[in-house]
């Protein structure tokens, strides 16, 4: 897909922006422990991961890859990042991150509504799926607050983390 196509998703209190290579720092900076903690990062991320990543999101958006990602941006600020990646059994999974001088204003809620509909308007798919510690409460609130119904616990192949996590599923069946 060409850079002049992608989306930019505008919702109620945050817009969804696809990063460029110059948001990197704010990206760094934004990364705490609570998202080290719950993405079990070996260690907290230097300059050129973010820069990585980035080059990864825009190469899927290039290509029609399967990971789908945008910057959560809040008032002109970079606030956090969500992504939806194709499994390829007709469900994407949905991650999120919002940065910690952003959240509890439902910056997540809103970006996790534009990237669901996004992604089934969009891609070969018939659900969106969020997998999630089950200790993870400010996810799990952020989820079911979103219209995510509970499916039961996740199959250990759905998530890297070390779990146990809970398997949300929208649209509810
Ligand atoms: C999870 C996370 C994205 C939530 O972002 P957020 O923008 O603060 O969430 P919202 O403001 O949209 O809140 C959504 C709901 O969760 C609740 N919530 C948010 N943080 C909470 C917390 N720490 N404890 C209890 N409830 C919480 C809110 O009260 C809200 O519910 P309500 O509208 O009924 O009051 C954010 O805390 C985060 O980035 N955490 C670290 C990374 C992470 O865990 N990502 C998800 C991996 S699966």
């Amino acid at each position: 897909m060409e850079e002049r196509t992608w989306p930019v998703l505008v919702g109620l209190v945050c817009r969804l922006a696809v990063l460029s290579p110059d948001d990197a720092p704010a990206w760094l900076a934004g990364e705490d422990a609570e998202i080290v903690r719950w993405f079990e990062f070996p260690r907290p991320s230097r300059a050129e991961d973010v820069q990585k990543a980035i080059t990864a999101w825009r190469q899927n958006w290039l290509t029609d890859g399967p990971m789908r990602q945008w910057g959560i941006w809040h008032e002109g600020h970079l606030a956090g990042g969500i992504e939806v990646q194709d499994r390829g059994d007709r469900r994407a999974n949905l991650s999120y991150v919002v940065f910690s001088g952003h959240r509890r204003r439902g910056l997540a809620v809103d970006a996790i509504r534009l990237a669901t509909t996004w992604a089934l308007a969009h891609l070969p798919i018939d659900a969106v799926v969020a997998v999630i510690d089950v200790e993870n409460v400010a996810s799990l609130a952020a989820v079911e607050r979103s219209g995510f119904a509970l499916e039961g616990l996740a199959e250990r192949w759905e998530y890297d983390e070390t779990g146990p996590s809970r398997r949300y599923v929208f649209p509810p069946s």
